[in-house]
Order: structure tokens, then sequence, then C-alpha cells
């Protein structure tokens, strides 16, 4: 029998609660986006929305990501964050909404029908909330569920037949949002259910910006343009790097139903919460500005520490986001994990996202033309999250960390020349290395603008106790366009330095045209590994390189538990219980380095008997970023699988479980008994 909190948790993901909390309750499952047409840049703009709201992407906070149902879900917090939103700027940045989202009401109605505040949480009640946050020029949102009970497993009251009483009471109390949920629905048709608030909302004559929480169930960016404000597009996220790159996917290919008034909603912020690294982060906030999504803040604030402030506060960033056109922007290129998206901008510059999705820096090269620009004499490229100037000829290219995301603007510019010339600087392949044990590392500086560079010397730095000498030239009197300066390292890490990935910086410097010294620095990353045993070894003992999952941390010898390490239970596939093995979520990625040095990886693999009914994975195996061997896709009702492969000579071993094109929901996948021979 499942935990409670997981059913709860389930009832917002792709239908998995709806067959078991339910059933009769909800519409079909999710099913793929559709293909969507690309706008022209020529098309007319669609036309704007005419109530005027919304017609930037809303931006402010949302309790859920980081209380869901907590005590500390209170009046004094929602205070505390509309005073820190004064305080850091925030405001001025343009965060607006202060929002509620779900356990703010007690779970019965009174009398009259009314609903009523928890007086634990909110003692003075609502109004007195939306009065502070309206008294600090900030705009006040709340939440319920278009059904019969909200989503949060005490289930409080939800608005289903209660429309029009439930506006007039968020009027009266001021409230300028709302978000409206999809839980115990009923099975009542969802164009109605939100139709029928939109309508409710309107006849109060209180301007509110309608949110539709419907998880994308019923493709609502195809019937709710003139419903709601914004739609969700995919399940709840949660503050893993597997659930938010899910997510992105999802709501990339829906680039054309966004305009003023009208956004896809890809959920909201993690940035904050400490399950992702301050570059996962980064991308987060990129990639959802790129894709003109509502930037909610999900996180306490009021513990926020410096790089989450400076990450939610990079202006820059914001007006992409909020740029008055309103366009999502769209793939261009997408291969190996190499992902191009641009969007067009107002002023006809365009902005350009170079997201790499993989565990290894990649070089992530498009050009001007690819990004819809026109022919120019040069573009003159802005770092969004360097904030720094460069001129480029044509080609646009970085060396992307792993998960990282350079977000960069351009325009034509006819005097590129008077920009320094940009400089592409980074490492040619994946390095890894055994601690003490010295092993070469290459890196290049290539320049892509219209003038020479001049005076360009490289320099590569580690951490305290790293040996690092260069066995090859470090300087270049000039590089002319397309010219790059390769140089060879001799790196080594101190004896006991523990495996992980480190950054070592590679730092650039050349003479700008004006002869003012620049420099610049792009971060390398160094991989210390052990050699996994010699002999047959259960993998579950290697350390891994890398490892991502859709819910909670990747197990080892146990089924994943979805929060946190070691919460799992013992991996169980059709009845027979594994002693060794890894239990991950889907989407997961596990990367071990083998070094050449095995000659053979298997496992039995399938769903955890834990999974429910509609459970779904795929499993694949990788050497050396190849498909080696791969299941269809496995439910939970059949027994486990033998998935084997011949790994001579890989480098790396990357084990992949997919959705099975389902979505996400409770995809427990155990990887048991896995075993290498070295
Ligand atoms: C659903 C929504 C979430 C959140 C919770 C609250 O899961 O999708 O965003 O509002 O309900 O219970």
């Amino acid at each position: 029998m499942r935990s409670l909190p997981l059913l709860r948790r389930r009832g917002v993901t792709a239908g998995l609660t709806c067959a078991l909390l339910f059933a009769a309750a909800c519409a079909g499952p999710a099913s793929a986006a559709p293909p969507v047409r690309s706008p022209l840049a020529s098309e007319v703009h669609p036309v704007v929305e005419d109530d005027g709201l919304a017609l930037t992407p809303p931006m402010g906070f949302n309790n859920w990501n980081s209380t869901h149902c907590r005590p500390e879900f209170n009046e004094t917090m929602v205070k505390g964050i509309a005073d820190i939103f004064i305080a850091k700027g925030l405001k001025e940045a343009g965060y607006e909404y202060v929002n509620l989202d779900d356990c703010w009401a007690l779970p019965q109605r009174d009398a009259d029908g009314k609903l009523v505040p928890d007086p634990d949480r909110f003692p003075n009640g609502i109004k007195a909330v939306a009065d502070y946050v309206h008294s600090k020029g900030l705009k006040f949102g709340i939440y319920t569920s278009a059904g019969t009970k909200t989503c949060d497993r005490i289930g409080f009251p939800g608005g289903l037949g209660h429309e029009y009483s439930d506006a007039r009471q968020f009027a009266d109390w001021g409230v300028d949002y709302l978000k409206y949920d999809n839980c115990y629905n009923q099975g009542v048709d969802a164009k109605k259910r939100y139709t029928t608030m939109r309508d409710a909302l309107k006849a109060t004559g209180r301007p509110m910006v309608f949110s539709i929480c419907e998880w994308g169930e019923n493709k609502p960016w195809e019937w709710a343009s003139d419903v709601g404000h914004l739609w969700r597009t995919t399940g709840d996220i949660n503050d893993s790097w597997g659930s938010t790159l899910a997510i992105m996917k999802k709501n990339l290919p829906l680039h054309a139903y966004a305009k003023p008034g009208n956004w896809n909603d890809p959920d909201m912020l993690e940035v904050g919460n400490g399950g992702m690294t301050d570059t996962e982060y980064r991308t987060q906030f990129s990639m959802w500005s790129i894709m003109a999504a509502p930037l909610l803040i999900g996180s306490d604030l009021r513990q926020a520490d410096d790089k989450t402030f400076e990450i939610l506060g990079n202006r820059e960033v914001i007006a992409v986001d909020q740029d008055p056109l309103g366009k999502q922007g769209e793939v261009i290129s997408s291969e190996a994990g190499r992902w191009v998206v641009a969007k067009e901008m107002a002023d006809g510059s365009r902005v350009v996202a170079l997201f790499n999705e993989a565990d290894r820096p990649q070089r992530i090269a498009t050009t001007a033309s690819d990004v819809g620009l026109p022919q120019s004499r040069g573009y003159r490229m802005r770092d969004l999250w360097k904030h720094t100037d460069a001129g480029i000829a044509d080609t646009i290219a970085a060396t992307v960390p792993a998960h990282g995301t350079v977000l960069i603007r351009l325009w034509a510019d006819r005097d590129s020349k008077s920009y320094p010339p940009a400089l592409e600087a980074g490492q040619t392949r994946a390095w890894f290395a055994e601690a003490d044990v010295p092993a070469e590392m290459s890196t290049t500086v290539t320049n892509h603008g219209r003038r020479k560079a001049d005076s360009v010397s490289v320099d590569l730095t580690g951490p305290a106790g790293w040996t690092i000498v260069s066995a090859s030239r470090t300087v270049a009197e000039a590089l002319s366009t397309g010219k790059t300066l390769r140089t060879k390292w001799r790196v080594k890490a101190p004896a006991g330095t523990r495996p992980g990935a480190y950054d070592l910086t590679l730092s650039v410097a050349h003479r700008s045209p004006e002869g003012v010294r620049l420099v610049q620095q792009e971060p390398v990353a160094a991989n210390i590994v052990v050699l996994p045993p010699q002999g047959v070894s259960s993998l579950s003992a290697t350390p891994w390189l890398s490892a991502s999952n859709g819910w909670g941390p990747v197990e080892k010898d146990l089924s994943v538990g979805e929060s946190a390490p070691g919460d799992g239970r013992p991996l169980t596939i059709g009845g027979t219980r594994y002693t060794k093995g890894l239990g991950v979520h889907a989407p997961s990625v596990v990367e071990y380095y083998l070094g050449g040095e095995c000659s053979s990886f298997s496992a039995m693999v399938g769903l955890d008997d834990e999974t429910g009914v509609r459970g779904t994975a795929g499993f694949e195996v990788w050497a050396d970023g190849r498909r080696i061997a791969a299941t269809g896709v496995l439910t939970n009702v059949m027994p486990a699988q033998q998935l084997s492969a011949g790994v001579s000579g890989a480098e790396t071993l990357r084990l992949v479980v997919t959705d099975g094109g389902d979505g996400m929901s409770y995809d427990h996948a155990d990887w048991a008994d896995a075993t290498l021979v070295c």
C-alpha cells in the first residue's frame, strides 16, 4: 500500500492520481503536444486580449514550491515576501503578484456556503493580507480548484458549482489573480468548468488575471485563449533537474500559442529551493524567460542567498521574458543535447539560448541568420549573464557547461567592429583523470569577431593544491577572424581528491581596439574518477559521474523514495527482491566512468512493484554517447527483463530511463543486479 502523500502528489501529475483517486473525476490522460506551425517573422501579431491584463507574462511569488501545505505558509510569510519584494528591489524589477496557493482555507464552508480562511494561518482573514500587499503597491492572488475539492490531501473546498459566489468573495477581498486547479473535477468538461469561472470573475467587475491549472490534460492552448490569461502545459514541477528538463521539453513546442494576454505556463520557478545547482537554476530562469513563461518565484525569499537574488533579479533576463512583442522563443536546433532556442524581440533583436542538456560541457553553435536576423556586416552580441558586449561576424558559439545556458541578445549592427571581438573559449573534450595522476587537457580560444583580437593570452587555474602547467603556446600576438589559439595543459589533482566534477577557470585576456585589457573567464570541467574494480562488481558500489532523476535522488540498493537519500524500499520487480542495484525515477540519467577498462554491463530491469498501474518506462544503455542496448516500453505488470551490453573500450557508460512516452507519473524504475565486468 502506498503512502498517502505519494497519492496526493500524484493527483497533479499526468493522470495517475486520476486513476487512483478520482477515477470518474478526471478527463482523459495527457497526450503529446501537437505539431505546431512556426510563426513567420512577417506575420501580423495576434490581437491583444481586450481586458488588457497579462499583456506580458505575470511575475510574482507563489508559496507552493517552498511550503506546500506546511504551517509556515501563513500571514507572516506572505507579508514578509511583500516586504522583501520592496527591500530587495524585486518590485522594481517587475515582480508584482504575491499569490497564495492551496491550504489557505478551512476544509468546510460556513453556513452561508462561504469559504473560510484558516484562522491559524490567517488570523486576520484574507482581506487583511490583500490590503497589506496592496499597501506596498503590489497585487494579490489566490487559489482554488475547478472541482469539488482542492488538490491537497486534506481537500479544501473547490469552486465547482460555487463559481459566482466564490468569485464574488475573492473580489470583495481584493483579489487580483486566481489560480484555478483541476482536482476532483467530477468529469465535468474542462472548457465548461473554466469558462464558468471566467464568466463569474467577469461578473464581479474586478479585473483578475485568470490562471488555468489543468496540467495540459485538455490542451488548453487550443481552446483557452479567450478563457484564461495563462494555462499550465504540464504536471507539477519539482525541485530537480529531471523535472525541470522534462517540463521545458513539453512547453517548448507550444511556442505558437503564446501572445500578449495568453501564456503557456510550465509551472513556477524552483530557483533558490536547494535541489539544483546555480547553473541549473540559471538555466531554469533563462529558459523560462525565453519561453515567455510566467515568472512566479517559488522559494521562501526570507531565507534566500545572494545567488538566488542575483538570478531572480537579473533585469536583462527579465526583459527577455517581459518583451512587449510577447513571442515565445522557438527551437532552432536540438541535437545530442545541444539546444538553440531563439526569441524575436520587439526592437528587432533576437535572444538566443545556447542550452546544454548533457552532463558534460559541449560546444553549441549557430549563426545570426539561423536565429532570424537580417543580413548585416556584423552584429552586436550582449551576454545577459555576464553583462558584456562583443561584436560578431556571423557565428555564435560557446562551450556551455553541463546543464548550463548561455543567454545572449543580438542586434544587426553595421558598427559591430567598435565592440571587442567575441572570443569563444573552452575545453575541446571531456576530461577525466584519477587523483594524483597527471593528464593532458586541451583548450581553444577562437575569434568570432569581425576584427582581429590583439595580445591574446590564456591561463588555466584550479582549486588549491592542483598542479596545472601549460605544455604548448598560451599567447597569440593577434588572432584574426575565425582563427584559433590551441593550448595543451598538464593537469593533476592532489592525492586524496574525492571523485567528482571540479571547476577549473580558463581566463582569456586580450586588448580592445581602444587598448584596454579585457579578461573573460570560462568554467572548465575536470572530472576526478576512480576506475571500476577489476572482475565482476556491483554498479551500486561504484561512484557515479553524475545522476539526475525525475523525483528525488537516485538510490543505491533501494527503490527511489522521491525525497531524501535512503528513503526507498527494497528493489522489487515481479515479486522478486534484489539486494543490489539502482532505484531511479524517470526521466533519469546516471553516468559512470569506465576508462576503457570494462567489457560488459548487465542488469535486470523493470518497474518496481510499488509502481501504480500506469507506471511505464524505457531502459537504455549508452556507451560514449552511443546507444548500445534498450528495452521497449515496460509496464509494472511485466517481469524483470535482462539488459546486457558489451562495453569494451568505452570511456563512459550512461544508464537512461525514459518515461515511456506518457509523462513522468510515478515511474519507479529499477536497475536491479546492475553489474560490471572489468
Ligand atoms: C496542484 C497544482 C499545484 C499546486 C497543488 C496544490 O497540484 O498543480 O501547482 O497548486 O495542486 O495542492
